[in-house]
């Protein structure tokens, strides 16, 4: 057991390793450990890591560093203090990391951190031995998921696939999360529905390509994600459903069509499309062109007409030209986003993209980034001015950071921030949890300002 063992976990990257956090903290939790928010008050810390890009993951190393100060002022005192690296840098990495940064001693793979309490035991029994676990136990680690799960916010992620056979040629995920996966349909309901009970009313189903989503129910009938949906929406607690991140090739017609039958599936779509040019399509190895990615964005909107989408780019893609880069702006004049991520392509070891010919200068990948950003922020803001006066469920969820005023904060179906004062005499915690008619009175830089309908 770790009674009274004191537990950091610090999550980088996506939406998985932020629910993988929590399936974490749940798991250690069940064996006598207590969470703290700060490493500086911690028995065991972890880091949830990311790999994709350059920078989250320099970003490890230099924490380690200062966990290292920590924990040398810590053994001063006979404190020992565990230090673990999970994620998607202790699967590309693995003893490499133990070799770079001494300070960690257990470094454990995105499949199987279901074995962290027996580790976590086992390194507190030894003196200073290290250890390492990579093993790609999908099916255990999901084993291990089952069990009922209580509310941390009114809006939570259910992990149903995991994985990625696509291999886009600059991209890590398939070597870091292993071949795609798809959790059984049972399994998930569960989940939501102990969700449910304690209080959740919004579920985002995650996946590296959660629309490949191909499960089983206990009657061994195919489950597709439409049809899972469906499943999802008949738990009448449950209002709202998103489902995170979809891959073009995988948005099929009956997934198309539950948008327009299905009322508690949300009108926004994060549909990564990367580039506009064919070309580099192409060369990124991801199986469409641009005219097949319009072709659904028009469906999308023809089966539901307040539908709104994000996506994300990568500029500076090895041969990445000029009138390359031109399609892609091209690209998003012609959808219209509501909001989006974009980064310049970073080399990743052992992706085919890394060893390509014509590698693109940092300067021209900044200049790009830049023009990209400017059009992209554009259409954010037009987005955020098209709501004005409109009047939009908002999902609430907690208090307002300004503390001169009591105001709430919840969200809307395009996953817009929105803050409403309440009267002094209001208790906010009434309005959690509750989905309300809400007119958008005024559009600052992040953020809309409201007022609930009567
Ligand atoms: N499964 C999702 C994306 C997962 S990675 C999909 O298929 O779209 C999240 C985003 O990181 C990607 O969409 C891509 O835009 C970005 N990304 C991945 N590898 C990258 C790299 N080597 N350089 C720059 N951005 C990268
Ligand atoms: Fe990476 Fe492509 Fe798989 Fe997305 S679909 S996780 S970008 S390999
Ligand atoms: Fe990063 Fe791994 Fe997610 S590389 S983006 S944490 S799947």
């Amino acid at each position: 057991m770790l009674d009274g063992k004191k537990l950091y976990v610090k999550s980088y990257g996506c939406q998985m390793n932020v629910y993988d956090s929590e399936r974490m903290e749940e798991n250690l939790q069940s064996f006598g450990c207590t969470k703290v928010d700060k490493h500086e008050d911690s028995d065991i810390i972890i880091l949830n890591t990311c790999h994709i890009r350059h920078n989250p993951t320099a970003n490890v190393y230099s924490e380690l560093g200062r966990i290292k100060i920590y924990k040398d002022s810590q053994l001063k005192k006979s404190k020992r203090v565990i230090v673990i690296v999970a994620g998607c840098v202790a699967q590309a990495e693995g003893e490499q990391i133990l070799k770079q940064a001494p300070v960690v001693d257990i470094v454990v793979g995105t499949e199987s951190y279901h074995n962290l309490p027996d580790l976590v035991q086992k390194a507190l029994r030894s003196s200073n031995e290290k250890f390492i676990n990579l093993e790609f136990e999908t099916i255990q680690k999901f084993d291990m998921l089952n069990k009922p799960r209580k509310k941390q916010s009114y809006s939570s992620f259910v992990s149903i696939q995991e994985g990625c056979d696509k291999f886009c040629t600059f991209c890590v995920v398939p070597y870091t999360r292993g071949a795609e996966f798809s959790r059984k349909t049972n399994d998930i309901i569960n989940e939501i529905k102990s969700l449910a009970d304690s209080g959740v009313v919004e579920i985002t189903l995650l996946g590296q390509n959660v629309n490949a989503y191909h499960g089983k129910d206990v009657n061994n009938n195919d489950f597709t994600l439409a049809k899972l949906c469906e499943e999802i929406a008949k738990i009448d607690a449950i209002k709202r459903i998103r489902y995170t991140t979809s891959h073009p090739i995988n948005m099929t017609g009956d997934l198309i069509k539950a948008h327009a039958s299905i009322e508690k599936l949300m009108p926004y779509l994060h549909l990564p499309i990367q580039s506009g040019s064919n070309n580099i399509l192409k060369s990124m190895n991801r199986k469409h062109d641009r005219d097949f990615y319009l072709r659904i964005i028009e469906s999308l909107r023809k089966s539901r007409q307040d539908m709104a989408f994000s996506s994300d780019f990568i500029v500076g893609f090895p041969g990445e030209t000029d009138r390359d880069f031109e399609d892609t702006l091209d690209l998003v004049k012609q959808v219209g986003y509501s909001q989006c991520y974009s980064f310049k392509y970073s080399q990743r070891p052992g992706t085919p993209a890394d060893t390509m010919k014509d590698q693109i200068l940092e300067e021209i990948k900044d200049t790009r980034l830049s023009i990209l950003q400017k059009l992209l922020q554009e259409q954010f803001d037009s987005f955020n001015n098209s709501t004005l006066n409109k009047t939009l469920d908002v999902l609430f969820e907690s208090k307002g950071k300004r503390k001169e005023y009591n105001q709430i904060i919840g969200k809307t179906p395009y996953l817009q921030a929105v803050a409403v004062d309440i009267s002094s005499n209001t208790n906010p915690e009434d309005y959690y949890g509750k989905i309300l008619k809400t007119t958008i009175t005024e559009i600052k830089k992040n953020s809309l300002l409201g007022k609930i309908q009567d």
